[in-house]
């Protein structure tokens, strides 16, 4: 799989077994040249409202999509020790990152070879080895089957080495961990394509962490990536929170089936830096590079900060977003953590962490569309949107030919790996 270029146009290959299609054609361009070539009704959603709403497709999406894809796990400071380990469901299968005696980072199913039962559960450190808590079995920390409780008796000839962990793959771009349920996924360079020659002047390996938030959105998990890429809604729900943007020359460019995204400052517009610092590699005025790893994956770069921008998928209508920010390591020094602890919302369902990490929250007395706080705005949207495909009256209507363009795109993307017919 992966990005091949073909008589000038972006082709996109589809899921191993099924055809690639052209679905870039043309679109290698900027907004304003798009304009010349593109007409209104060539934008339109491919998703029918089911998607949005029901188990069964949720169920198919977690098999067919989420099963099939490279999956963010997390930053490589999660883990650093031999035995550290992380949980990370990809799809329908619950995988764990176990960090080995010799370094190595390696992935397995979390699937106990005896019975099946999973093994681990979120994060920390297993010691020298995993042990099953429910018969005893033992893995090395690279996943061979070390001991069996009465084996002599109760296994005799057991072949302990065709009983190892079933292995997964696990691949690093920067400083970030993605998983494959497959231990022979295509290599994470091709999953990527060309995004990381597009994703900008950021460095997160020379940033540090100054919060971690999971935020509650009451929507299903593509209706807030699509409002992650929708460069429509900048311009009226973000007009004053987002007031510093030059919306007007924002750009979007696909790579492979990632979209990266810049928004310049309006001209004569800075920004000061005076809670985090100003990253040198952009400047006081750079505006945003705001990206998607697809297929749900955000990661939003400003002057002075980074953060990656995680959508779970937790039921149709009800998604986490994990953020986690990173800024200059001056940053700490500046921060007064008594002053900026966390404010916990209904919105903010896990207990912040981090010097900052309020600072995106939004207030729970003030209504979100009066808070000037993008993130109360979105979370309000999202839920906006899903509430009105309960309505049997639910449709979507005529969209942006420029502004909205993304969001076919990506649903073209969805569907190549849930196609309708199949349903
Ligand atoms: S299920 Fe793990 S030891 Fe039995
Ligand atoms: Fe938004």
């Amino acid at each position: 799989m992966g990005r091949r270029r073909k008589r000038g146009a972006w082709q996109v290959a589809g899921p191993r077994g099924s055809t690639g299609r052209d679905i870039c054609k043309g679109w290698y361009v900027s907004l304003e040249e798009a304009r010349v070539t593109e007409t209104l009704d060539t934008v339109r959603q491919l998703l029918p409202t089911d998607a949005y709403t029901t188990d069964a497709w949720f169920a198919r999406e977690q098999r067919e999509l989420f099963g099939r894809v490279w999956n963010f796990a997390g930053m490589r400071e999660d883990l650093s020790k031999p035995g550290d380990y992380l949980c990370v469901q990809a799809g329908v299968f619950p995988l764990v990152l176990i960090q080995g005696d010799d370094g190595e980072l390696r992935a397995f199913h979390n699937l106990c070879r005896h019975r099946g039962s999973r093994l681990l559960e979120g994060a920390g450190n297993v010691g020298p080895a995993v042990r099953c808590f429910y018969h005893g079995w033992t893995y090395a920390l690279d996943g061979s089957l070390q001991g069996v409780p009465q084996e002599e008796s109760q296994f005799p000839g057991l072949d302990k080495s065709a009983c190892g962990l079933h292995p997964a793959s696990v691949g690093a771009w920067r400083n970030l961990l993605f998983v494959h349920p497959e231990p022979d996924a295509e290599p994470l360079t091709d999953w990527l394509a060309d995004f990381p020659q597009r994703f900008g002047p950021h460095d997160p390996e020379a940033l540090v962490e100054v919060s971690s938030v999971r935020y509650r959105f009451r929507a299903n998990w593509k209706i807030v990536v699509e409002n992650f890429i929708d460069g429509y809604h900048f311009f009226h729900l973000h007009s004053v929170s987002l007031g510093n943007g030059d919306f007007v020359r924002q750009k979007w460019l696909p790579a492979g089936r990632h979209w990266t995204f810049k928004r310049p400052m309006k001209e004569g517009t800075r920004v000061e830096g005076r809670l985090l610092p100003v990253i040198p590699d952009c400047g006081p005025q750079f505006g945003v590079d705001a990206h998607v790893l697809f297929p749900n994956l955000g990661l939003y770069g400003t002057a002075t900060s980074w953060l990656t921008f995680h959508v779970v998928p937790v039921a149709p209508d009800l998604s986490h977003v994990d953020i986690r920010t990173r800024a200059m390591p001056e940053a700490l020094a500046r921060l007064r953590p008594e002053r900026e602890r966390p404010v916990l919302t209904d919105d903010v369902i896990v207990s912040a962490s981090g010097p900052i990490a309020s600072y995106m929250s939004p207030s729970p007395k003030v209504h979100p569309l009066e808070s000037n706080d993008v993130m109360a705005e979105d979370i309000y949207a999202c839920e906006a949107v899903q509430k009105g495909m309960q309505s049997p009256r639910y449709q979507v209507g005529p969209m942006s030919r420029d502004y909205e363009r993304a969001l076919m795109w990506y649903q073209q993307n969805v569907l190549d790996f849930v196609p309708l017919n199949s349903a």
